[in-house]
């Protein structure tokens, strides 16, 4: 079955163009004109944008976390009615399970049957026992070329030592894989809640005030220079702030291979969110923190000019009533993590695109070709390409809307942006060259999600090689 999308303007990471595509089966078969007569039906896209499907390398359905979880895969059609067709999931490590048994056990309990969209995973050391050190070869033969690691969490089994995140390094650039890397000063942290508490300050936002920009400065910094001894690449995820962003391009400038990614919450949801009346606060309660307003603008810069590789959601679906609520005594009990797989191309349009702080083409390099690349899906996913997947997004850019939980599909009970206009939307997705929405709204089914396998080396596209 061939399809024909008709009249739009493709935008790439490089350039937005006039042109007709012909989708093949789940493929994009050619890009161009005179296409006319090739195809079995026809999409008329006039006046509408079609962007490669985004990729969203930083999920956590599923989550066991803080003594609850995260909501599953079923509220994945959140993710594809917000443009995302393929995400990068981080699979936990269970209790006793290497690494690779545990996306195993992930993959076929949690994901399997039930996800609408593409998805992949990335491992993450939840269990720093000897075993992870030998098991990054089995772990690039089964498609899953990325890891993450944690410098904060101190007293759960995330927290990982400079030794162990050193030791990884070297471990993994042998093969090609990149390890993810959450920077916060762990030691600093567990101090600054010691003395909050000490002193009954137990609300939401001093869960800011415990976790200051110079905890994720410090371990930002640090890791570069864990990365420079090690000869290893490093992607520091969800970075919330301007002296974090400045210690990864200084980083950089200086020949280490570091890079990263930051969020839509960082760049459009300020500090103040948590102070909110009663313990409405806890809906903000992410780590790193929300900042000042001051960090927006730097932040929409590093995205524009390259300091700053991709946007990711982070996407942790917890609820307030019962989950957030866990902590009303004491914010260093409150899950951490916000829900907004759904709304990543919204946030990155209205306010990037249509504030001028953000070119088209820089929304899609950040938003699918970049991160396809870091995460070794490119050229198969992240790009208009013949020959790759046909997971397109056909946007309106004249949709006008409010973002709200009455309409979401994360299937939790706030939206972290609540009120937020939003000018824009998905209009239609194909995944696989197939329809999975329509006007805006899911007409595609759980399970139509498939697992796609990774290759490593994915920062050969960013001009870095591990020897
Ligand atoms: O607050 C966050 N980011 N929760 C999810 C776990 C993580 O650190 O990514
Ligand atoms: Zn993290
Ligand atoms: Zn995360």
């Amino acid at each position: 079955m061939r399809t024909l999308i008709k009249g739009g303007t493709l935008v790439t990471s490089n350039d937005s163009y006039r042109a007709d595509l012909l989708i093949d089966g789940e493929k994009i078969a050619a890009i161009g004109s005179g296409l006319d007569g090739m195809a079995e039906s026809v999409v008329d896209v006039t006046g509408r944008y079609v962007l490669p499907g985004g990729i969203d390398a930083h999920t956590h359905f599923k989550l066991p976390f803080m003594g609850t979880h995260t909501r599953g895969f079923e509220t994945t059609p959140a993710a594809i009615v917000g443009g995302t067709t393929c995400i990068v999931d981080f699979s936990p490590q269970f209790p006793g399970l290497g690494l690779l048994d545990s996306i195993h056990k992930h993959r076929e309990e949690e994901a399997e049957g039930r996800s609408a969209v593409d998805f992949a995973f990335h491992a993450m050391v939840m269990d720093a026992q000897e075993s992870i050190y030998s098991e990054a070869p089995a772990l690039v033969k089964a498609g899953v070329p990325t890891i993450k690691l944690f410098m904060a969490y101190k007293g759960t089994p995330f927290y990982c030592t400079d030794n162990i995140i050193f030791r990884m390094l070297q471990e993994t650039r042998k093969v090609g894989m990149l390890i993810n890397l959450h920077a916060e000063n762990a030691e600093m942290i567990f101090e600054m809640q010691r003395q909050c508490l000490a002193a009954g300050q137990t609300e939401p936002k001093y869960h800011a005030v415990s976790r200051p920009e110079v905890v994720e400065t410090e371990a930002t910094r640090r890791a570069a220079q864990l990365a420079k001894a090690a000869r290893a690449p490093v992607f520091i995820v969800h970075v919330s702030c301007l002296e974090a962003m400045a210690a990864i391009r200084e980083g950089r400038q200086d020949g280490i291979a570091i890079y990263g990614e930051t969020c839509p919450h960082y760049l459009t949801l300020a500090v103040d969110n948590l102070a909110k009346p009663g313990f409405e606060g806890a809906q903000y309660v992410c780590s790193p923190a929300l900042r000042d307003p001051r960090h927006f603008d730097p932040l929409w810069a590093a995205l524009q000019n390259g300091w700053l590789q991709t946007v990711g959601s982070d996407h942790c679906g917890f609820n307030y009533k019962e989950q957030k609520e866990m902590g009303r005594d004491d914010f260093t009990k409150i899950p951490n993590g916000a829900p907004g797989v759904e709304n990543r191309l919204a946030i990155l349009y209205t306010y990037g695109v249509l504030t001028g702080r953000l070119s088209l083409e820089r929304l899609v390099e950040v938003f699918a070709t970049a991160p396809a690349k870091f995460n070794g899906l490119y050229p198969r996913k992240g790009a208009l390409l013949s020959g790759a997947d046909a997971d397109l997004v056909i946007f309106d850019p004249d949709w006008q809307g409010t973002i709200s939980v009455k309409n979401s599909l994360q299937g939790v009970d706030y939206s972290a942006y609540e009120g937020f206009a939003q000018k824009g939307r998905a209009e239609k997705v194909f995944l696989r060259g197939r329809l999975v929405v329509d006007e805006g709204r899911h007409v595609g089914q759980l399970g139509q999600g498939k697992f796609i396998e990774r290759t490593p080396y994915g920062l050969a596209y960013q001009g870095f090689r591990a020897e």
